[in-house]
């Protein structure tokens, strides 16, 4: 499977996003992830859906909303009209999972679901079929520039194998403390989809161009 990087913003200069986004743009990102926050489900607010909707003209790259906030069934069509082609959602914050996957594909875009680090494989078991990506949270959401946590490898390829068992094209991401050396072992357990936040807009300043011209090798 190709490997698709997403960049998060939560990281970005806020005061120039624009020029942030065109950035890596140009350096071959596939995606841009923006992470949604709501001081609740997770203890940090972040942006909102008029942000969102302020950068949707200004390029071609696919918006990936990663919802970590209660009850986002209260929000699907606000952030599918604030220029969303994907929407995840937290399976822990949905009590009614299907119904809330169905919302999304109902909507007219991709439907994804986000677990977090304590949350095991089986809250997706039965809607895996109705999905295009399962992101595997590998820190606990909240926060950029925190450390992956080794423990969700094996989690990453047991979702790859039950993708894989059951024929779906579906895409297994990954989000948190991705950089160039947590990549290739996710990539390696099954991951085809790369969250980055912090080694792209941090100090660390990876280049998606480097990073996947060494993961094709
Ligand atoms: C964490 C967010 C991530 C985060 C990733 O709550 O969901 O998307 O911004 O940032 P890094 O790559 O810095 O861990
Ligand atoms: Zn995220």
């Amino acid at each position: 499977m190709r490997i698709k990087v997403a960049a998060s913003l939560l990281s970005a200069d806020f005061s120039r996003l624009w020029d942030e986004v065109k950035r890596v743009e140009d350096d071959g990102v596939d995606i841009i992830h923006w992470d949604v926050m709501d001081g609740h489900f997770v203890p940090n607010i972040s942006i909102g859906p008029c942000v969102i909707q302020s950068l949707r003209d200004k390029t071609k790259l696919p918006f990936y909303i990663h919802l970590m906030i209660e009850a986002p069934d209260r929000f699907l069509d606000t952030f599918v009209d604030a220029g969303g082609d994907a929407i995840f959602v937290h399976a822990e914050a949905c009590p009614h999972l299907q119904r809330t996957v169905r919302g999304i594909k109902n909507l007219g875009v991709k439907a994804g679901v986000a677990l977090n680090p304590a949350t095991s494989l089986g809250a997706v078991d039965q809607v895996l079929e109705d999905l295009d990506s399962l992101l595997i949270m590998t820190v606990n959401p909240g926060f950029g520039g925190q450390k992956f946590i080794p423990a969700m490898l094996p989690k990453i390829r047991e979702a790859k194998r039950m993708v894989d068992d059951r024929g779906l094209d579906v895409d297994i991401g990954v989000d948190g403390g991705i950089d160039e050396e947590t990549a290739p072992l996710t990539v390696e357990a099954g991951a085809n989809l790369l969250v980055i936040g912090s080694a792209i807009y941090g100090k660390k300043g990876l280049s998606v161009k480097r990073l996947k011209e060494m993961l094709a090798k």
